[in-house]
C-alpha cells in the first residue's frame, strides 16, 4: 500500500483521497483554508456527493487532512486536484496548479506528481520543465485525469471505464497504475500529451452528444416526432449506445462549460477554429432560453406571470449551482417580468441564482398560485409532480418538462397541459378558457 498525497480538498480531492483510502493506501489531504480543513477534521464534508462521508468515516484512520505542506514530504504520489477555472479569455487559469509546484517541499526517493486536474495539452511538457528548473529533476510526473461524473463520482472511481495514464517515463505510469490495483479497471498508458486530450476530447464528445440530440429534439418539435423515442432507436444501434443522448435544457455544471471553452480556446490559441466544438456551446446556450418560448406560447407576454421553477442543481443527486441553466432561466424569466418561484430538495447556497428569485421549502410552495410549473432538474421527488393537489394549487394547471422527466400521457390524463423538449404536442394541450391572457404588445 502507498502513501497518498493529496493537493486540493476540492471535489475532486475528497473523492480521489476518500477512494484510495478505501483502496487501503494511506492518505494525506492537504489545502489552503483553515476552515476546510476543520470541517473535515470534525468530520463534516462541505458538499453533497452520495458515499462519500461514509467512506471518509470508515477510512479515518488512514486520512489525514492538514494545512501544512511538509505532511505530504514522504508521500509516494502527490495528487493535484486543485481547479482550474476559466479566465476571462476562456482559457483554463492554472495559477493553482502552479502554485502547488512552488510550494513543494524537499522530496527524497522518486515521488510522482500526478496531475488529476483538467489541464490543457502541453501543461504536463511545462510542468516537467518547472520541476527540473527547481532541482526537482528526481521527483516523476504523470497525467491521470479523472472522468468522475458528479452525483456517481465514488461508484465512477470504484468500477472505471478505464484508467488513463500519461506518463513521460514507464516505470512512473507502472507505478501509478499500481495503485488503481484493487480495482478491474482497463488502463490505457500513453504519452503526457495525448492522456491530457483523452480527457478533453471525452468531455467535448459528451458535450456534442447532448447538444446533437438537443437539435434534434428541436427538429422533432417542429415535424412531429417524439425525441425520447428517437433517442431510444437511436442509441440501440451499438455503434452509437444509449448514454448521453437525454433531451433537455442544455447541459451545465463545473466540468462542460469550463472544460469546452478550455478546449475551443486551446484550438485557437494553436490557430485552429474548432467550428463544431463551437457549435456545440452556441446550441447549448440557445437551449436554455428555449423554455421561455414554450410559456410565452401558453400563456402570452409574462410580465406579472408566476413561474415556478421546480429544481436548481444542474443536474439530480448534487447540489452544484455552478453553470446550472436554472440560472439562465431565471435570469430571462425576471428580465420578462415574470414571479420567479423556485425549489430545490438538496441545494442550500443558490449560488448565481439572481435576486429577485424567491426559494421556498416545498414543491408545493413553489407551485402555489403559480400559472406554470417548469421542472428544471429530474429529481426523482418530481416524478409524481402531475397530482392532484399540485393541479388544485396551481392557478394553471400547466407543466413544462425541461428534462423529460414525466409521462405525457399520465400527466395529461391528471388535467395538466403538458410541454416537454422534442416532444409531440396535442390539440389538447391549451389552457381552459379561464386562463386571462394579457393582449399581445403591438408591433411598430
Ligand atoms: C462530467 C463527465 O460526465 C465526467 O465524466 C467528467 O469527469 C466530469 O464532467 C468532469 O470533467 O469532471 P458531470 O459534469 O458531473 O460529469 O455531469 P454529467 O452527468 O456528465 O452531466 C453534465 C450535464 O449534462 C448535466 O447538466 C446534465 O443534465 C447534462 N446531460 C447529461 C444532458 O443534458 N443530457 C444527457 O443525456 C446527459
Amino acid at each position: 500500500m502507498a502513501r497518498v498525497g493529496i493537493f486540493g480538498a476540492g471535489w475532486v480531492g475528497l473523492v480521489t483521497g476518500a477512494c484510495f483510502a478505501d483502496l487501503g493506501h494511506e492518505v494525506v489531504i492537504r489545502d489552503v483554508v483553515p476552515e476546510k480543513i476543520e470541517r473535515l477534521r470534525a468530520g463534516e464534508v462541505p458538499f453533497h456527493e452520495p458515499d462519500v462521508p461514509e467512506l471518509l468515516e470508515r477510512n479515518r484512520d488512514r486520512l489525514i487532512f492538514t494545512l501544512d505542506v511538509d505532511d505530504i514530504a514522504d508521500c509516494e504520489f502527490l495528487f493535484v486536484c486543485v481547479d482550474t477555472p476559466p479566465t476571462y479569455s476562456g482559457d483554463a487559469d492554472l495559477s493553482r496548479v502552479w502554485t502547488v509546484v512552488d510550494e513543494l517541499p524537499e522530496l527524497d526517493g522518486r515521488p510522482i506528481l500526478v496531475m488529476k486536474s483538467t489541464v490543457p495539452v502541453g501543461t504536463g511538457d511545462k510542468i516537467r520543465h518547472g520541476l527540473d528548473l527547481r532541482g526537482l529533476s528526481h521527483v516523476g510526473y504523470a497525467s491521470n485525469p479523472e472522468f468522475l461524473a458528479e452525483g456517481n463520482a465514488v461508484r465512477d472511481f470504484m468500477h472505471p471505464d478505464r484508467v488513463v495514464i500519461g506518463a513521460f517515463d514507464d516505470a512512473d505510469a507502472d507505478a501509478v497504475a499500481a495503485l488503481y490495483a484493487g480495482l478491474d479497471a482497463r488502463v490505457v498508458s500513453c504519452d503526457v500529451n495525448s492522456a491530457e486530450m483523452i480527457k478533453l476530447a471525452a468531455n467535448a464528445f459528451l458535450m456534442t452528444r447532448i447538444s446533437f440530440i438537443n437539435e434534434i429534439a428541436n427538429v422533432c418539435e417542429v415535424t412531429g416526432a417524439d425525441v425520447v423515442k428517437v433517442a431510444e432507436g437511436v442509441g440501440l444501434d451499438h455503434r452509437l449506445g444509449p448514454h448521453f443522448l437525454r433531451a433537455g435544457i442544455g447541459y451545465g455544471g463545473s466540468c462542460f462549460p469550463k472544460d469546452s471553452l478550455a478546449l475551443k480556446q486551446l484550438a485557437s490559441n494553436s490557430g485552429y477554429h474548432f467550428q463544431l466544438l463551437s457549435a456545440v456551446i452556441e446550441v447549448n446556450e440557445l437551449q436554455k432560453r428555449r423554455v421561455i418560448g414554450k410559456l410565452t406560447k401558453h400563456l402570452g407576454p409574462l410580465r406579472g406571470k408566476k413561474v415556478a421553477l421546480l429544481g436548481l442543481a444542474f443536474k439530480p443527486n448534487t447540489d452544484d449551482m455552478r453553470e446550472a441553466p436554472s440560472i439562465v432561466l431565471a435570469s430571462r424569466l425576471l428580465a420578462e417580468g415574470a414571479v420567479v418561484r423556485a425549489w430545490d430538495p438538496v441545494v442550500a447556497d443558490p449560488g448565481n441564482l439572481p435576486r429577485g428569485v424567491e426559494v421556498v421549502d416545498s414543491v408545493l410552495d413553489a407551485v402555489d398560485g403559480a400559472d406554470a410549473a417548469v421542472i428544471v432538474t429530474e429529481w426523482a421527488d418530481l416524478r409524481d409532480l402531475a397530482r392532484e393537489e399540485v393541479r388544485d394549487a396551481m392557478a394553471n394547471p400547466l407543466i413544462i418538462d425541461g428534462r423529460n422527466l414525466l409521462d405525457p400521457v399520465a400527466v395529461r390524463a391528471e388535467g395538466f397541459v403538458y410541454e416537454g423538449i422534442g416532444r409531440r404536442t396535442v390539440a389538447t394541450d391549451v389552457l381552459p378558457e379561464t386562463h386571462e391572457r394579457e393582449p399581445e404588445p403591438e408591433l411598430h
